[in-house]
């Protein structure tokens, strides 16, 4: 266990060593403790399975993916769901309005309690950093369960990083030497963070922009150099990944004189994006703001990969699903590793 400062949101303990390494090739918990060959093999697998889905072999037919979601989601859990169901798996949709959670459950033993039934995967978010770590320490206690991280919080979102690195390398081959933009609320975004890190892991020059009260200068220890100057930001990147003010996460109003200055200042309009190199592309990991940190002719227009992002997402998280299984090219990883004890 260990405490993390998550820039001018808050510290919070985060357990990052068993609960994600002991069982290798079991849980996706994070960026953090992915070893860049692993980030590697499971973008070289999603390229696989993209390019082969229709062919691809059922290989969880029988196993049931529950996704436990704490917050609101379209893109992600629809993703997931999705993913699942390509691979054969049979989903389960638990909602925290439309479970016990709404009767007081904690995630403790919300995780026992569909862990006991053994669920292949269950793929949790959570507003509170640090909880899919807690949920994964649950289940083990009881069975076989994997679980993945599908954002905890301002913490991480492992599998959002994935899927941007996969969008990336299709269009720039690699992102080793390439330059990373990412602007926006970077202090209470978990993709921000789990790109920093993930990027950082493949070589790529990460720059971070932003207001100071967003982008504290603490923010570079994740990964990164800040500039400033959002308009030179933009002038030296190979890609630009646009943030939305995180308004939930932020106690208090908003650190910035109004959204029109922040717009302004910040929002990627078509007077700015005009400074990006030629070949240079637009990245937001939705949902969008329009007229705030972007405005619509760059989220509409033609160097916008927002849709690609989004495609990019299944086939990331079939290979995330697949490694948790250990099917696939991660057949034989788990053998003869303990997946947690049984419930006494
Ligand atoms: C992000 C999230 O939930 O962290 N959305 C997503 O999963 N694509 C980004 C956000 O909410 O701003």
């Amino acid at each position: 266990m260990h405490v993390r400062d998550l820039g001018c949101f808050r510290s919070v303990a985060v357990r990052s060593d068993d609960a994600s390494r002991g069982v290798a090739g079991h849980h996706l918990l994070d960026i953090e403790t992915l070893e860049a060959s692993e980030i590697r093999r499971l973008l070289d697998r999603a390229r696989e399975l993209r390019d082969t889905v229709s062919q691809s072999a059922p290989v969880l037919a029988g196993t049931s993916v529950i996704t436990l979601f704490y917050e609101a989601s379209t893109r992600t859990r629809a993703s997931f769901e999705i993913a699942a169901q390509r691979l054969g798996a049979s989903v389960i949709t638990v909602t925290s309005s439309n479970s016990s959670v709404s009767k007081g459950e904690s995630t403790w033993d919300t995780g026992r309690t569909l862990a006991a039934m053994d669920p292949g995967v269950i793929v949790c978010r959570h507003p509170h950093p640090g909880a899919t770590h807690l949920l994964a320490r649950a289940v083990e206690s009881v069975g076989r369960t994997a679980v993945i991280n599908a954002g905890d919080g301002a913490h991480e979102h492992p599998t959002q990083a994935l899927l941007d690195s996969l969008t990336l390398c299709d269009r720039l081959g690699s992102v080793e030497g390439r330059t990373i933009a990412i602007i926006g609320d970077i202090a209470h975004s978990r993709v921000a963070r789990s790109n920093q890190l993930l990027l950082t892991k493949l070589g790529a020059r990460v720059l971070l922009g932003g207001p100071r009260s967003l982008v504290p200068a603490s923010l570079e220890a994740i990964g990164g150099t800040i500039i400033r100057d959002v308009d030179e930001i933009i002038r030296q990147a190979d890609a630009v990944m646009m943030l939305r003010v995180q308004f939930e996460r932020l106690v208090g109003p908003p650190p910035f004189p109004s959204l029109a200055d922040y717009n302004r200042t910040y929002g990627l309009n078509a007077s700015r994006a005009s400074l990006m190199k030629p070949d240079a592309f637009v990245m937001h990991p939705g949902p969008m703001n329009r007229g705030i940190e972007i405005d619509p002719e760059v989220a509409d227009g033609p160097t916008s990969v927002v849709a690609h992002q989004v495609r990019n997402g299944i086939a990331a998280r079939m290979a995330v699903l697949e490694r948790a299984m250990r099917k696939g090219p991660w057949q034989s990883q788990g053998q003869g590793q303990s997946r947690g004890q049984e419930m006494s």
